[in-house]
């Protein structure tokens, strides 16, 4: 229908006659000449209307936004004075000869180009936000990420194989979205939380070298970086390890924002143990873009007689930690309510802290700590004239919790940050974490091998390390894999830790644990979220705005209406019963 984009028009389009396919994005009447910004997925041009051409022209008065029209013209360049140097077309006109109608529309219900629309109405009417520009270009940007990974993969001998979404669960921590079987009456299908059993079995079918850009299907607590279904770029090796596969993975990450963003990343992504992440910024994500530092206080405050801080420094797992931050001290005390009521998101009952003024230190609990001791707390945090000391004192998932997120909201709010980008492989993490109840959990997922023997991991699961390793970029974690456990004893023994009895491991993964005992090769593999990916090249502040049709936080489609109620004779043929008052 068209010979031309309006988006890529110039001035070596000048004297030829173009015919355009687009939305009008703007009208406008100029004292009898009407000009039209059409619009399509190259950009925008603007077109001319000049009364002489009366039909035309009468035409144009009828035209509104949002109307799709077939436009024919000559180009022509732009009187000096009209120049847009802002938009690339700025340079020429489209001097309209004929105008066709091919569609109308209604006056849409927010205007594309506000700020101030709301995300609800943006995605109830998803189809007219994604006009947008910003969102073409994230959707189109999203496109060329997952055409470099394919390309990246392909180009390493990666096959992509698919896996199946009716499936039986897969645990990787949270609830699993079920789909009733109506074949097999009372019987339910999980839908997968990743496709990691199936990409393990791959590696014992001897495809060595997997990949697929995948959905995965997570029933848990929303946040601006979680979606209840989701895509992975899930990767699964043979014969190699840990340092082979973070490495191949770490090229394709360099090349990917290269290629697409034009960002260099370091040559050698550097990597920091759980354990040091936790002691140094409280979180197993940690953003090194911040050059601020949790510092022990425990051994400082042992006899302090400050109960709040000599509680915890006492403690086996309680800890006080202590945060700078350079000229702080301008913080004021409202500003420090604000952050004491943050860190109580977190569990923290209080943030104590010590300014450093120019008369010297000042803070409520001085009096409790003495001059000695805020003398080591100065010197140890090397705080200067201009700075604030934060403090937490609590069972140590709670001060890391709290001071950790405190950090990035600190470097957020007095924009803290010293360089643009940082990858950092996490390593070393342990293989369980200890629930309230004294249970064992899988910190990864119950199939991570750990950097043990059997017989060290059943002496002391809780301190034993995994090989596991996850990525991540500006304090986001964009992905995580591990090396696996590819023997059955050893997958049995961790079963056995989980609290998972042999007759429910065989209920449940007696496929894998079979699988195990033919020939299966040492595997590992890691998956990248690839929404989160995209969010941080875009730079935008959710999943949500790289999604073409997202959920809402309550995992719900506005667009859609989706989860919906359905007619009794679905439910019926199901033989399911629903507990709620049902509207068909
Ligand atoms: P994991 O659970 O760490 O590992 O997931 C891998 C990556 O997926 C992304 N991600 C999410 N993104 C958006 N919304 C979510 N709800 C969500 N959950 C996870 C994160 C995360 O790093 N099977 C293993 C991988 C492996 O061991 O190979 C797995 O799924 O960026
Ligand atoms: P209080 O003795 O409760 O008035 O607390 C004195 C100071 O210590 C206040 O600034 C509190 O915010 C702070 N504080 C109280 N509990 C804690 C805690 N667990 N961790 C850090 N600071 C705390």
């Amino acid at each position: 229908m068209r010979t031309h984009f309006c988006g890529e028009l110039n001035k070596k389009n000048l004297k030829q006659e173009v015919t355009l396919c687009g939305w009008v994005n703007r009208r406008r009447d100029h004292g009898g000449v009407i000009f039209l910004d059409l619009r399509d997925k190259k950009g925008l041009a603007q077109i001319v209307i000049n009364p002489e051409t009366s039909d035309t022209f009468k035409l144009a008065e009828s035209v509104r936004n949002e109307f799709v029209l077939k436009i024919t013209g000559n180009v022509i360049a732009r009187a000096s004075e009209m120049i847009n140097k802002k938009i690339p077309t700025g340079e020429i006109e489209v001097l309209a000869s004929e105008i066709k109608i091919l569609n109308t529309s209604k006056p849409i219900p927010f205007q594309l180009d506000s700020l101030e629309t709301s995300e609800e109405v943006r995605l109830k009417y998803r189809y007219l936000d994604l006009r947008r520009d910003e969102m073409q270009k994230r959707l189109r940007l999203r496109s060329k990420v997952t055409h470099f990974m394919r390309d990246f993969m392909d180009k390493n001998d990666f096959i992509d194989i698919e896996t199946p979404f009716l499936t039986k669960a897969t645990p990787e921590g949270a609830r699993d979205y079920l789909v009733p079987s109506r074949t097999h009456e009372g019987s339910f299908f999980a839908l997968p939380q990743s496709p990691q059993l199936f990409k393990q079995l791959l590696m014992m079918s001897g495809f060595e070298r997997y990949y697929q850009i995948v959905k995965c299907f997570r029933d848990e607590d929303l946040r601006a970086d979680r979606q209840p279904e989701f895509t992975q770029l899930d990767v699964e090796t043979s014969f190699m390890n840990e340092g082979e596969i973070t490495s191949l993975m770490e090229e394709m990450v360099r090349g990917l924002f290269k290629e697409v963003s034009n960002i260099t990343l370091t040559k050698k992504f550097p990597s920091i143990t759980y354990d040091d992440a936790m002691k140094l910024y409280g979180v197993d994500r940690p953003d090194l873009r911040i050059p601020l530092q949790l510092v022990d206080m425990n051994e400082t405050m042992k006899g302090v007689e400050f109960k709040v801080f000599s509680g915890p420094a006492n403690s086996e797992k309680g800890r006080v930690a202590a945060l700078k931050v350079p000229g702080g001290a301008s913080i004021s005390r409202k500003q420090i309510d604000e952050y004491t009521k943050y860190v109580g998101i977190y569990g923290a009952k209080g943030l104590a802290y010590i300014k450093i003024n120019d008369d010297g230190p000042s803070s409520p609990i001085i009096k409790f700590l003495g001059d000695e001791v805020t003398k080591k707390v100065i010197s140890l945090t090397e705080a200067k004239t201009g700075d604030i000391i934060f403090f937490g004192a609590d069972k140590a998932k709670i001060v890391n919790e709290a001071l950790g997120n405190l950090r990035e909201k600190l470097a957020h709010d007095l924009n803290l940050y010293d360089k643009e980008w940082a990858p950092i492989w996490v390593l070393d993490f342990p293989m369980f974490e200890v629930t309230d109840d004294g249970s064992l959990n899988a910190i990864h997922h119950p199939f991570t091998a750990p950097s043990v023997d059997t017989k060290m991991l059943l002496k002391d699961p809780e301190n034993s390390l995994s090989r596991a390793y996850d990525l991540v970029i500006n304090g986001s974690e964009v992905g995580g894999g591990s090396i696996r456990i590819h023997q059955s004893d050893m997958q049995k023994t961790v079963l056995k830790l989980l609290g998972i009895n042999d007759e429910e491991a065989r209920e449940k993964f007696g496929f894998l644990l079979d699988a195990l005992d033919y020939g299966c090769p040492p595997h590992g593999g890691i998956a990248f979220g690839l929404d989160r990916l995209v969010m941080i090249l875009c730079n935008a502040e959710s999943i949500r705005d790289v999604i073409a049709f997202p959920k809402t936080q309550t995992a719900a489609c506005l667009l859609t209406d989706a989860p919906s109620t359905v007619s009794k004779s679905q439910l019926k043929e199901l033989n399911i019963k629903v507990n709620l008052p049902l509207k068909a």
